[in-house]
C-alpha cells in the first residue's frame, strides 16, 4: 500500500547525501510512503502515482524528532523542588532519591500508565523515537522491572543503575558500584541496549571518574553501548571518558574545558545538549557555538524527567537552543532529528530520504523556522499515517 503525501510547502529531508544543505530542504514537495518506509521524496511536480493520497494543505513536514535522552519510568513529581529552585535553591541531583522512593513504591501498572502517557504526550508534539532510561529503581529488581517496562515501548533502552548512590548505600558508594556492575547489570542487560552513568564528582550523590569507568567497562563487556551524563554541574572527567571509551553520546556538556571540546572534535561521540535542564535549573547554557565551530556533532534532547527538567517538548528545546545557545533554526532542527539519530547510532530515523522510516512530523506552519519563531505554540505533531 503506497501513499503520496502532497501539499508540503517545505519538506525537511535531512538527506545525508545533500552536501549543499544539511536540512535537505525541498519546497512545494511531495513524498511517497510504502509499508512504513519513505520510498520517494522530491518536487510535487515530479511525484509518482500511489495507491492513495494525503494533502497536508501547505504545511511544513520535518523528520519526527529523535529524543535521545529521557527518563520516563518513574512515579511522583518534584514540583516543590522546582519551585524552591526558582527561589534560589541549587540543583545537585539530591532530589533523585525522592523519585526513587516513589518509583519503588509504585506498581508496574502505575509505572506503565505514566510511561505510556508521557510517550503519547511526546508523539502529540512530534517525537517519533525516544530513548528511555531506568535509574529510579536502584535495586536489582526495580532496575530490571523499569527496563522491562521501557523495552515494551522502545528499543532504545538504557540501564542507568549508576544514576545516584541510593540512601541505603550512603558512604558505601564502591559497594553500590559493585552491585551495579555485578548482579544488577546481569539482570538488566537483557532488557537494555545502552548503559549510562551520572558522572559528576561535584555532586555528593553521583559518581566519580573511576566509578564511571568501572560501570561503562562492565556494561560494554555485557554487550551494551555507552552513554554518559557528563559535565552537567562541573568540568569533570565525564566527557573525556565518554570519548576515550567510544560512547555514542556525552549528554549535558554544560561545563567544558578546551580539552573536552578537542576530545569531542577528535572522536565519534555526539555532544547531546539538554537546554531544558538549564532552563529548569536556572543554570548557564552549554556553549553550543563552540562545539559546532569545532566540528562536533551536536544533538538536542529533552532529558524529560521529574527533577531537572520536566518538559517533553522537543520544539521547546529547539526554541531554547536558538534563543539561548545561538544555534540557527536549521542547526537546532538538525540536532533534534539527525543529531538525535547519530546519538543513538541509528541511520533509519532522523531523516526522510528514501529508505528512512516514514516518521513524519507536520507543522501547522509553512516553514521549520516557526518552531523557534513561535515558542510555546503547539505547532508540531507526528503525522499518523494508517499502515
Ligand atoms: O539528566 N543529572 C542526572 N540525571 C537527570 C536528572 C534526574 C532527576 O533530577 O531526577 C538529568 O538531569
Ligand atoms: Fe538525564
Amino acid at each position: 500500500m503506497s501513499r503520496l503525501v502532497t501539499g508540503i510547502a517545505e519538506l525537511v529531508t535531512n538527506d545525508p547525501t545533500r552536501d549543499d544543505d544539511p536540512l535537505g530542504v525541498l519546497t512545494d514537495a511531495a513524498l511517497v510512503v510504502e509499508d512504513g518506509t519513505v520510498v520517494w521524496a522530491g518536487p510535487a511536480a515530479d511525484a509518482p502515482e500511489a495507491d492513495d493520497q494525503l494533502d497536508v494543505g501547505g504545511r511544513a513536514v520535518v523528520p519526527g524528532f529523535v529524543d535521545s535522552h529521557a527518563h520516563l519510568v518513574f512515579a511522583g513529581d518534584r514540583a516543590a523542588e522546582f519551585e524552591a529552585r526558582m527561589s534560589g535553591a541549587r540543583y545537585d541531583g539530591g532530589g533523585i532519591g525522592t523519585t526513587v522512593a516513589a518509583t519503588r513504591a509504585a506498581s508496574d501498572a502505575e509505572l506503565r500508565d505514566r510511561l505510556i502517557g508521557l510517550l503519547a504526550e511526546m508523539r502529540r508534539q512530534g517525537t517519533t523515537t525516544v530513548e528511555v532510561k531506568s535509574g529510579y529503581g536502584l535495586t536489582v529488581e526495580d532496575e530490571a522491572r523499569c527496563l522491562r517496562l521501557a523495552a515494551g515501548v522502545t528499543p532504545e533502552t538504557t540501564f542507568l543503575g549508576a544514576h545516584v548512590v541510593p540512601a541505603e548505600y550512603a558512604d558505601r558508594a564502591d559497594e553500590y558500584v559493585a552491585l551495579v556492575t555485578g548482579p544488577m547489570l546481569a539482570a538488566c542487560a537483557p532488557h537494555a541496549r545502552w548503559v549510562d552513568v551520572f558522572c559528576e564528582p561535584a555532586s555528593a550523590h553521583a559518581f566519580d571518574g573511576d566509578q564511571t569507568r568501572a560501570v561503562l567497562e562492565a556494561g560494554r563487556a555485557a554487550g551494551l553501548g555507552l552513554r554518559v551524563h557528563a559535565n552537567q554541574l562541573s568540568a569533570g572527567p565525564g566527557v573525556r571518558l565518554a570519548v576515550e571509551l567510544g560512547a555514542a553520546s556525552a549528554d549535558h556538556c554544560t561545563h567544558l574545558t578546551s580539552g573536552d571540546v578537542d576530545a569531542l572534535a577528535g572522536g565519534t561521540t555526539v555532544a547531546t545538549l539538554l537546554p531544558g535542564v538549564e532552563f529548569s535549573t536556572r543554570s548557564p547554557y552549554p556553549d553550543a557555538r563552540r562545539l559546532l565551530d569545532a566540528g562536533v556533532t551536536v544533538a538536542l534532547a529533552t532529558d524529560c524527567n521529574p527533577g531537572s527538567c520536566f518538559t517533553s517538548s522537543m520544539a521547546f528545546c529547539i526554541a531554547l537552543a536558538v534563543r539561548e545557545m545561538r544555534m540557527t533554526p536549521a542547526e537546532a532542527l538538525w540536532a533534534a532529528t539527525a543529531g538525535g539519530a547519530a546519538a543513538l547510532r541509528r541511520s533509519d530515523v532522523g531523516h526522510l530520504a528514501p529508505g528512512a522510516r516514514a516518521d513524519l512530523a507536520v507543522l501547522d506552519a509553512p516553514s521549520h523556522r516557526h518552531l523557534a519563531y513561535r515558542p510555546g505554540v503547539p505547532l508540531v505533531s507526528a503525522l499518523e499515517l494508517p499502515r
